[in-house]
Formats: C-alpha cells, structure tokens, sequence
C-alpha cells in the first residue's frame, strides 16, 4: 500500500512498519522544486531512510542531491573518487568473503561533528544478497522501561575509530588515506533537532565504554543496548538494485552491510559509492 497523503511530489512505500520507504516518481538527477526538497526533508523525519529505485547518478549529481542536507564531508580514512574528495566508493571486489561495515553503526560515530545523514548510491550489485538492515533507534529507545530511561538519558559514551588501517587493508577495491584515529564523547541519548524526539546513539562499531567508566564496567549494559536495538520489530533491510539511492538519517538509526557473500555471490562485484552529509554537534537529552 502506498501512503501518498502528505507528500505531494511522489509516492512513499514504507518498508516495514519500523521505518524504511521506498520512494518513487522522483529523478534525482535533476534539480529539485522547493516542494519536492521539502517533502524529501519530511519523508527522511518520518521513515528515517529512504531508497530511491532506478536512478542514473554521476559524481556530480550525487553530490547535488546530498548537499540539499547539507556540506559534504570527505571519509578520514578513505580516498575519494578521482572527481570528488568527499565521494567514496565501497568495493568488494569477486572472492572477498567479507563486507565493509558488517557491523552495526552509525557512520563515524567518532567525530566531533558526526554526519547527519549518508546517501549511498548502488553501481554494481550482486543478483541476489548484499543488502543493508537498518534499525529504528528512536523506537529503541521508546520502548525501554522508565526506570532504565533514567539511566541512559544522563550517560555519554566514548566512540572510537579504532586502527585506522582497518578501512582499507583488508580491501582490495579501498585506498587508504592516512589520518590520526578518531575519538568523540557524544551522549546515549541525542534528540533530534527537527523532531525533537529522542534516539539511542551507540553502536557496537565504535563505542567502547561509557564516559567515566571502564570497559568492563560498560559492557553488560552495552551488550544490552545493542542486543535491544536491533531486534527485527525495530528494523527493515534494504535490497539494492543497480541504480538505487539510499538516503538515511545516522542521528536515529543504525545500519550494516549484511555479509552473505559465498557460493555464486562471491563471483561478483559489489561497488557503492557514498556521499556523507555534515550534522550537528549530537543534541544531548539534558
Ligand atoms: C555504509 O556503512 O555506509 C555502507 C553500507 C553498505 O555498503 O551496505
């Protein structure tokens, strides 16, 4: 079913009932009407992520459509495409068996600034496999008890690079930009600027303890948090077609390459390129 009611310029197809919506009667490389923008803007606060089908997107145009979100921001540890350095491409190059960020994340997480939001561009997928989950982390965190609101809602956590090389060495297809590694305390719980709503912001990627605390000390709740977080009630998977954009929200979701790649997969490419948007310094929920 389509829910088309508030948004004039196309029509959104929710994923699953967590978030996710598949939009289409848009082309993105063409400039956008100040009505289509706004409706992307409110689409993207209402489903958190966005995947837009069949669409034919040069470096150029990608880079368009992301700066409608704001300053594009290159990847520390990755160059960028010849024609853009803040425009990476992701390779799994035929035999590699792992994927780029298989973990759960919110991308760089570690920055001071962390971005807002990224929108990945498909080149070359695979025929079946190599999607990408997504988890609602506003729903996360609604659907804690009171008492453990409490708790949370005062913490922050220390987010971590962690070895830089890990980006690249492992990669044929990925070309490694030297950088020093990356730290930032950022609250568990952020809200977010436009919907004032609260997100849980922690990922097993990058986070490595509590602010103030050890890592022992951080784990259990840790452990809990993520197990919570990405329960399946709260998310939705994307599959990629060549030519699909997908634009997501990294303040209030998390997402990872799912590693499915053996048998057949493993004799094809996987190429995405990704444009990462600038956000705000994490809003805390005191
Ligand atoms: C990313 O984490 O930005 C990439 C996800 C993917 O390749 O599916």
């Amino acid at each position: 079913m389509s829910v088309t009611k508030p948004y004039s310029s196309f029509e959104v197809a929710p994923i699953s009932g967590a978030l996710g919506a598949v939009v289409t009667g848009i082309d993105l490389s063409k400039d956008l009407e100040p009505a289509q923008l706004k409706d992307v803007k409110s689409a993207l606060n209402e489903f958190l992520v966005l995947l837009f089908r069949d669409q034919s997107l040069t470096v150029a145009g990608q880079r368009n459509f992301a700066e409608h979100f704001g300053p594009l921001i290159p990847h520390p540890y990755v160059h960028g495409v010849d024609e853009d350095p803040d425009i990476f491409q992701i390779v799994r190059e035929p035999g590699e068996d792992y994927s780029w960020d298989n973990f759960y994340h919110s991308d760089l997480m570690f920055l001071e600034r962390p971005p807002m939001g990224s929108a990945l561009y498909a080149e070359e997928v695979p025929p079946y496999g190599a999607d990408t989950e997504f988890c609602n982390m506003y729903l996360a965190y609604e659907a804690l008890s009171d008492g453990l609101k409490q708790v949370v809602d005062s913490l922050r956590v220390v987010n971590e690079s962690g070895d830089t090389k890990q980006w690249s060495a492992t990669y044929e297809g990925m070309h490694e930009k030297k950088n020093e590694e990356g730290r930032s305390v950022h609250p568990l719980v952020r809200v977010h600027p436009d919907t004032g709503r609260k997100s849980l912001y922690v990922s097993p990627a990058f986070s490595t303890r509590f602010d103030g605390m050890t890592v022992a000390e951080s784990k259990p709740l840790m452990d809990y948090l993520y197990e919570h977080a990405i329960q399946s009630r709260f998310g939705c998977r994307l599959h990629w077609e060549k030519g699909s954009l997908a634009l997501w929200d990294n303040r209030v979701s998390l997402h990872h390459a799912v590693a499915d790649y053996f048998g057949e997969v493993t004799a094809h490419r996987r190429v995405m390129r990704r444009a990462t948007i600038q956000g705000e310094v994490p809003i805390p929920a005191h």
